[in-house]
């Protein structure tokens, strides 16, 4: 049968073997095993708490407590003095640490792609709020009051007539409300939608919408543009289609989609369309004499479908091992 020990006799053999530690630096790891291994004196005296008596007990568990941390305690620290003085005198000439340098996020890149491209059109960029109200996020943009879009299951809700935006289409109206036409606007801004996460979608994403108002504003013109951006974004090869699409503000409407080699089918990469009369009225603005159109891309689909990305959550986990692909 093995020795029995008690808190005092560990306590005192502890300190006296402590003192060996100092002097001698390499008892270090054998000592923490004799006192905290698994079969240490530590553990042994635990082993023994259960033939203390119940009255006893909560004294003496409080007691081995302390002993355990004065013991790792000293192990913790006698480790780290150690560390800190191993490193010897420092030699000055040696290269010195390298620092990682940091890269644009693809979210980013193709952010400032995508307005670059509009800027050189000669839109200008413009914003708008995050938090609006029911009727420059819907009722403005000509959706009806049952419309699925206002359920509570698809918009974040502050209040009653308060909405996170569900897309960037609200600065349209903020924007013909605070200007006289001609517009020429692109709006980046991030969007807020109440749906399951998952590969492909996300509460929280971001979108560009573009606004053209002016005399005489065709719908080929309105093509003539998008044209030129997907070529411009995608490379001039790339195959697009216009797709006839409906939206509550535009008529007629269109998506755009592209071909990918890669999954050999159509994706979709925005909505568009003329602004409907509606709209205008809304506004206050005489739609016998001004005609424009409006679009809004996904700025995470055109990413991923750019840079070959098939998990939208990626591009919001800070992972370096991602990010690093993107230098
Ligand atoms: N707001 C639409 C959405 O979030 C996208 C959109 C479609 C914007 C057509 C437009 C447009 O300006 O003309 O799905």
């Amino acid at each position: 049968m093995s020795k029995q020990v008690t808190i005092e006799s560990v306590r005192t053999e502890f300190r006296t073997d402590s003192k060996l530690v100092a002097k001698n630096p390499e008892k270090h790891e054998s000592l923490k095993i004799k006192f905290l291994g698994r079969k240490g004196l530590v553990a042994k005296l635990f082993s023994q708490l259960s033939k203390v008596s119940d009255k006893d007990r909560p004294k003496h568990g409080k007691d081995l407590n302390n002993l355990k941390y004065e013991i790792s305690t000293f192990f913790d620290k006698n480790k780290k003095n150690k560390a800190g003085s191993s490193t010897g005198p420092t030699d000055s000439t040696l290269p010195g640490p390298k620092f990682k340098i940091g890269y644009e996020h693809p979210l980013q890149k193709t952010l400032d792609d995508i307005k670059n491209i509009f800027k050189n059109l000669g839109f200008s960029i413009a914003y708008g709020p995050e938090v609006d109200d029911d009727f420059h996020n819907f009722s403005a943009l000509n959706f009806p009051e049952e419309h699925p879009a206002r359920d509570m299951q698809d918009t974040f809700f502050i209040e009653k007539d308060i909405v996170l935006r569900t897309h960037t289409s609200n600065v349209q109206v903020h924007l013909m409300e605070e200007e006289e036409p001609p517009l020429r606007y692109i709006v980046p801004g991030r969007v807020y939608r109440n749906e399951s996460i998952s590969f492909k979608s996300y509460c929280l994403f971001h979108q560009i919408e573009g606004l053209y108002v002016d005399k005489n504003v065709s719908f080929a013109d309105h093509k003539a543009i998008l044209e030129f951006f997907v070529k411009q974004m995608f490379g001039s090869n790339t195959k697009m289609r216009f797709r006839p699409s409906f939206f509550p503000f535009t008529e007629p409407s269109a998506e755009v989609d592209i071909w990918s080699e890669k999954s050999g089918q159509w994706l979709e990469i925005l909505g568009s369309g003329m602004v409907d009369p509606e709209v205008f009225k809304s506004v206050n603005i005489d739609e016998n004499i001004w005609s424009g159109f409006a679009f809004g891309l996904g700025v995470e689909r055109i990413c991923m479908l750019k840079y070959g990305i098939d998990d939208i959550r990626l591009l919001y986990q800070g992972d370096i091992r991602f990010l690093e692909q993107f230098k």
